[in-house]
């Protein structure tokens, strides 16, 4: 870093475990460009102050994190369509003083399957396990991406019928339905998509999945959005039923590129972001 360097990072609280900074500098070692990502943990007092602090601070930009993605959104000029549709903002960019919203986590979340599994979403029937955040944040993405058939299951069973009338009321042309969870092994019969949202099977209770290992079949591709571990138990039983399945480090990745991209306006070095994460966590 020297007088030149600018300044990107991390609002959230606690961020003390990201790898964000590590994925970022690592990119910018990479591209030999003079950036830098911090981590910022940011008091829930402070978060207009620390919204105005990216101006003042001349900070290109920053990625928004747990839980402030809702939150810095009335603090912002400007909001992109697809931040608005999923109500949440984990990229600000600061355009010579004006701050845009963007959220790339359900783009990353695409990008990941696309590029690392080569399937077609416009030819999909999903199911979505989850109603939260990350949920409609991927569901958004996918129906934007021209998914054509969605069900989605929450143990929360009123959770998952509001998403479902919200993303029907935005995508018309989509068939989007709320499934009760009892229901999910007879619906996939007829996926071909599985993706699975919650926190269910993520370290430490690695043996926990929401879904039957006898409703999985060959016909299906499973995708878990977790990456601690890299192949939960779902992914296990997928795997074993002949399913092909996608973990949830390529989204990571991929949400990062993105912001990485609207901040140096250069393609993210996608490989080496991977390599740099994979190297910490496994
Ligand atoms: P995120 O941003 O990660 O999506 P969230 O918005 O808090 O986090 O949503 C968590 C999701 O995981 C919800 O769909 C939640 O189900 P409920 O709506 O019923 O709470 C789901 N979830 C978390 N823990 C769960 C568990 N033990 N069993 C079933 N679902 C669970």
């Amino acid at each position: 870093m020297n007088s030149q360097t600018i300044l990107t990072g991390l609002f959230g609280h606690p961020v003390g475990h990201s790898l964000s900074p590590l994925m970022h500098n690592r990119a910018f070692a990479e591209l030999g460009v003079n950036f830098h990502y911090a981590a910022f943990d940011i008091d829930p007092g402070q978060v207009r102050e620390a919204v105005a602090a990216i101006r003042a601070l001349g900070l290109r930009g920053v990625n928004v994190t747990i839980p402030y993605k809702v939150a810095v959104m009335d603090y912002l000029d400007e909001v992109e369509e697809e931040a608005k549709a999923i109500g949440a903002v984990n990229t600000i960019v600061n355009e010579g003083g004006k701050l845009i919203g963007y959220n790339t986590d359900g783009r990353g979340f695409v990008r990941s399957l696309i590029e690392e599994t080569g399937i077609d979403v416009k030819r999909q029937s999903a199911i979505l396990v989850g109603a939260g955040g990350a949920a409609r944040g991927v569901a958004v993405s996918l129906l934007r991406a021209g998914l054509p058939s969605l069900a989605i299951a929450n143990r929360t069973e009123e959770k998952a019928e509001r998403l479902a009338e919200q993303l029907q009321a935005m995508n018309p042309q989509a068939r989007i339905a709320a499934l009760p969870m009892k229901e999910i092994a007879d619906a996939l019969t007829d996926a071909t998509l599985l993706v699975q949202t919650t926190s269910i099977g993520m370290h430490p209770n690695i043996d926990a999945s929401p879904v039957a290992a006898e409703a999985l079949h060959e016909r299906l591709l499973v995708s878990d959005l977790i990456y601690n571990p890299l192949e939960t138990k779902l992914l296990r039983d997928a795997k074993e039923k002949g399913a092909r399945i996608h973990h949830g480090l390529g989204m990571f990745i991929y949400q990062g590129a993105l912001s990485f991209e609207y901040w140096t306006g250069q393609p993210a070095p996608v490989e080496a972001m991977r390599k740099a994460v994979s190297d910490a966590l496994y």
